[in-house]
């Protein structure tokens, strides 16, 4: 049964596909010899203000993968450019800011963003939309505590320590920030949809780092209000988190607000596991997202298939399935390994049963 409609869409929304929809997070990037080939000597960030560029190296895993979507080039920590802060990107680590954000006086450093600072993201948008065809955009931003931990760390950090205590040592300030940062997350977001972008995903990559106690406290609501940010806009919402098990079904509807379509799982939780804590915090059927462990692309093939399939046979057992890994394509990755589990997803015929 050909309905036509973008199999990545139709699962989004709750509804029947022909297949299997598969995309990639960091699709985009190093593992591709046709990224490194037109990113050679073009720092990062930079590369993101170019929209040629960022269209040419959104639509590269599309051509050669022939994935069900394209997800934007570009990083979370652009808006915060587009605001003035000073920071980097730095390779083979991750942002880095110059001067991290600790005191009421830091904070005040951080201001709105505005759409108007954001047309080299928004020309780059309607550029690739009209390249793609048929084949939907998803735009991104990282969520407000994803974000929050690199400001307050000054780059990346493994546990957290400095963030985690200013949240808990002074809520007044961690909320403060917060606010401000849903405010730039949703923003980011908006302008991408209002320029084309079909889907978004809201990245909270780290903040499996906190308890569920904690997320509910520190964390839910402004995950909400950056979600809040497109809902007249009827776009579906994904929301990802590492580590994140013991928070699922606090991610399915943060802060209580029904703000969430899809539910990224990573490869800690069994999708049909991560579906049913999606329901009980939603308290409806959700689509789940993903979750092929990243280290399974480097083992033998033999292997690698037999996972695929174990993870397309849990994703039978939802409501709804967009296959994925369980976070990032790492740098190292064979594209011949990626296009392979492409194969194995498109062939599958989904055997779709209500849980
Ligand atoms: O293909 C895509 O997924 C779209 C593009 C994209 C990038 N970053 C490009 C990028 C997206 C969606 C992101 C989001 C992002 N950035 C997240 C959330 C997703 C996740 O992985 O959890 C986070 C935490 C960041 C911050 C960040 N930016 C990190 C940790 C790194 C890696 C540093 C390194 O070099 O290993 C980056 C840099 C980055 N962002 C690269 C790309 C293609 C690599 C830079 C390069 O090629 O020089």
């Amino acid at each position: 049964m050909l309905t036509g409609k973008s199999p990545y869409l139709q699962v989004c929304r709750g509804l029947p596909a022909d297949r299997v929809p598969v995309w990639f997070m960091r699709q985009a990037g190093r593992s591709l010899p046709e990224y490194r080939a037109v990113r050679a000597g073009v720092p990062m960030l930079e590369s993101c203000r170019r929209p040629e560029l960022v269209t040419e190296i959104t639509l590269q895993p599309v051509r050669r993968y022939g994935v069900d979507a394209a997800i934007f080039y570009s990083d979370i920590v652009v808006p915060l450019a587009a605001v003035g802060l000073d920071l980097d990107i730095v390779p083979g680590t991750g942002p880095v800011i110059a001067e991290p954000v600790r005191t009421r006086a830091d904070l005040e450093r951080i201001p709105e963003l505005h759409p108007d600072q954001l047309t080299h993201v928004t020309d780059a948008v309607r550029m690739i939309v009209a390249e793609l065809g048929d084949t939907p955009l998803i735009g991104f931003a990282g969520a407000p505590f994803t974000l929050a931990s690199y400001l307050v760390e000054g780059g990346p950090s493994r546990d957290l320590h400095r963030t985690k205590a200013m949240a808990h040592g002074d809520p007044d300030l961690w909320h403060a920030l917060l606010r401000r940062l849903a405010q730039i997350s949703g923003a980011f977001l908006r302008a991408q949809v209002e320029a084309g972008a079909s889907a978004v995903q809201l990245f909270d990559s780290w903040v499996g780092a906190l308890p569920a106690d904690g997320y509910r406290g520190l964390v839910a609501p402004h995950s909400a209000a950056a979600l809040a940010a497109v809902a007249d806009l009827d776009v579906p919402r994904t929301h990802f988190g590492t580590g994140t098990g013991e928070l699922l079904a606090d991610m399915a509807a943060p802060a209580g607000v029904d703000c969430v379509d899809v539910l990224g799982v990573d490869f800690r939780v069994p999708l049909d596991e991560g579906a049913r804590r999606a329901r009980a915090g939603a308290g409806r059927a959700l689509a789940v997202q993903g979750n092929l462990d990243p280290a399974l692309l480097l083992a033998p093939a033999d292997v690698l298939v037999r996972a695929v399939r174990e993870v397309l046979a849990a994703g039978d057992r939802t409501p709804g399935h967009v296959f994925n890994l369980g976070h990032g394509v790492p740098p190292g990755a064979d594209p011949g390994v990626l296009q392979r589990v492409v194969d194995e997803v498109h062939a599958w015929t989904p055997a779709r049963r209500e849980v």
